[in-house]
């Protein structure tokens, strides 16, 4: 991947911790949303200009319950994703899609729609 790199764990987290204990995690860990709807991790995501950005978004999901999520950036019109069952909590991978960005700093929420709450959040790829 190229680009910049933004730990789930390094973000703002509502309704959930940062956490360790499910190995292939990058950085220092994870984070582990709160199982219910709302619970979100906002990352502070830097453009050089406005335009059309991919966002590669890691996650790991231990259940066989799809746990989708809505991403908003800016506070924008969210669009939802779905972050099926990845066998197990160590088992990560990674869910691509793209967003527009002003230029400088945006936010980026992923927020959880169900009440399973998020996937596990790894990292964001920008
Ligand atoms: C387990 C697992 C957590 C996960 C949670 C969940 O407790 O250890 O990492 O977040 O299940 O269902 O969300
Ligand atoms: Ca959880």
């Amino acid at each position: 991947p190229s680009g910049t790199r933004y730990e789930a764990e390094n973000a703002t987290i509502s309704q959930g911790v940062a956490e360790s204990n499910h190995a292939g995690y990058s950085g220092t860990g994870f984070v582990n949303g709160d199982n219910v709807t709302g619970s979100y991790v906002e990352f502070s995501v830097n453009a050089p200009a406005a335009g059309t950005a991919t966002i590669a978004l890691r996650y790991a999901n231990g259940t066989s319950t799809n746990r989708p999520a809505a991403i908003s950036v800016n506070g924008g019109a969210a669009q939802a994703r779905d972050y099926a069952g990845t066998g197990d909590w160590t088992t990560w991978t990674t869910d691509t899609f793209t967003v527009s960005l002003n230029a400088g700093v945006n936010t980026l929420r992923v927020t959880a729609t169900t009440d399973g709450g998020n996937p596990n959040l790894d990292y964001i790829d920008v």
